[in-house]
């Protein structure tokens, strides 16, 4: 069962609502980097980086970024993905959010965080709009702490 979110972005107040409600979570929190995974996370990444202050970090699948990379392999639900980051976006120490539009299994936000703690970077919490809890992909996410705005059973 595929959760679309495009109809979302058809809706300017609801897209809007969305970006503010994590907004309102993130800013003031001393985070200067947002990793958006490849491809939702970039819908959502961006508006989220510009209105808290940060930088966006776009993490891609293989063979995308034109820079120097580091790469972090995960398993899918069928078979197997990649995620790359371009060595120097992002600097030891600094504090980063990971987003993305949905946590299935878990993976692909966990290569995100390995890919982010790879170069010494503090990952605060991850945050996607929905949720699929039967999946458990929450228990996948090394204690960091996961912020969803719907569950789906
Ligand atoms: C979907 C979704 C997440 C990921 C979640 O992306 O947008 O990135 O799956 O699944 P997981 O929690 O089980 O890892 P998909 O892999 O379909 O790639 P795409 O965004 O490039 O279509």
């Amino acid at each position: 069962m595929f959760q679309d979110i495009t109809t979302l972005l058809l809706d300017p107040k609801a897209f809007k609502d969305t970006i503010d409600l994590f907004v309102e979570r993130y800013k003031g929190k001393n985070i200067s980097v947002v990793a958006g995974v490849e491809a939702r996370g970039f819908i959502f990444g961006p508006p989220i980086a510009l209105a808290i202050g940060a930088k966006f970090v776009p993490l891609r699948k293989p063979r995308k970024l034109p820079g120097q990379v580091i790469s972090e392999e995960y398993i899918l639900e069928y078979g197997r993905d990649c995620l790359e980051m371009h060595v120097g976006a992002v600097e030891p120490g600094e504090r980063a959010l990971v987003v993305d539009d949905l946590i299935a299994t878990g993976g692909t936000l966990c290569a995100a965080m390995n890919l982010l703690e790879c170069v010494g970077a503090e990952v605060v919490e991850c945050a996607c709009l929905i949720e699929l809890p039967e999946l458990k992909g929450r228990g996948r996410l090394k204690g960091k702490p996961l912020y969803v705005l719907v569950e789906y059973q």
